[in-house]
């Protein structure tokens, strides 16, 4: 497996493997890679001949007083999993190799971002569907792997290519979790040893959710209150939001009906904002 960092590299190497006739997988990720990564590159390379990890902490999707300069990174670890995985390429460009001098063409997107996470973080998904959209372009996947972890971030994919005619499928896989419920995350190395404690509340809140509307429970404002009563159990936890949206536009709903998606955002102790969701068909 190699690590290359310029555009060009890139392109090289595709194009050769698609002149063997090779089919391309692309995960991006912004490293501190763990298992839930992890889950994606092994199903990348179960599906493509050839898979492309990216590893790129993206300024353009952190806020002013965000986390980007204190975002962990370990590119050496990195490259153990992806080596260990299958992968064949890691992608790990510098911030001016994407964003060259003068660099002002983005895409952006209404109606899917102004909600959930899109609200407390304004500039995010413009710089997620930025950066995907380029590293698209980039490497020219046949199949691209995202986390259900990041349901809006999924959604949005999803729409951006569909409504920019990408011809990319885009494979969403399942949510990975510590042994105590808690979704795995690179932030999570934020969190003191008081704070991981109190973190697995935000799986318990999604496990309480889902097992209401598992047992019948149509009523939005009766779910998000028991789980948001929960939630608040937690002296360290403060609720960014508590949400139940429809599952394709994001846009809340009152009574449950066809796909939804339930999501929730929580700071933890001031020192780390997780997020976490289920997804249910009524
Ligand atoms: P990052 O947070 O590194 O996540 C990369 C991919 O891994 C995303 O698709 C995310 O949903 C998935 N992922 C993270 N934790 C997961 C878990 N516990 N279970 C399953 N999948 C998980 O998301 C980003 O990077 C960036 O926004 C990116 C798409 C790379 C654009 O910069």
């Amino acid at each position: 497996m190699e690590i290359v960092t310029t555009v060009k590299e890139v392109r090289d190497r595709v194009k050769a493997w698609k002149k063997e006739g090779k089919q391309v997988g692309l995960v991006p990720t912004m490293g501190y890679l763990h298992e839930g990564h992890k889950s994606l590159i092994d199903k990348a390379v179960a599906e493509n001949d050839a898979v492309v990890v990216s590893v790129f902490v993206n300024p353009m999707q952190f806020g002013p007083t965000e986390d980007l300069a204190s975002y962990p990174r370990d590119l050496e670890a990195d490259a153990k999993l992806c080596e260990a995985a299958g992968a064949s390429l890691i992608f790990h460009p510098e911030p001016e190799e994407m964003y060259k001098d003068g660099f002002c063409s983005f895409v952006d997107m209404n109606g899917l971002t102004n909600a959930l996470c899109g609200l407390s973080r304004p500039v995010h998904f413009r710089g997620v569907c930025t950066v995907v959209n380029k590293l698209f372009n980039i490497v020219q996947p046949d199949k691209a792997y995202f986390g259900e972890k990041d349901a809006q971030q999924l959604a949005v994919i999803k729409r951006m290519v569909t409504d920019l005619n990408m011809d990319i499928e885009i494979v969403g896989c399942p949510i990975i979790r510590e042994a105590d419920g808690l979704a795995k995350s690179s932030r999570n190395t934020y969190l003191s040893p008081e704070s991981r404690k109190q973190a697995v509340i935000l799986s318990k809140a999604i496990f309480l959710g889902k097992k209401m509307v598992e047992d019948g429970e149509r009523d939005a404002a009766k779910i998000k209150k028991a789980m948001t009563d929960l939630i608040n159990t937690m002296p360290l936890a403060t609720i960014d939001y508590v949400e139940i949206v429809d599952g394709m536009t994001m846009q809340s709903i009152d009574t449950l009906k066809g796909d939804i998606l339930c999501a929730i955002a929580v700071n933890i102790g001031g020192e780390a904002r997780l997020i976490d969701n289920f997804h249910y068909t009524v």
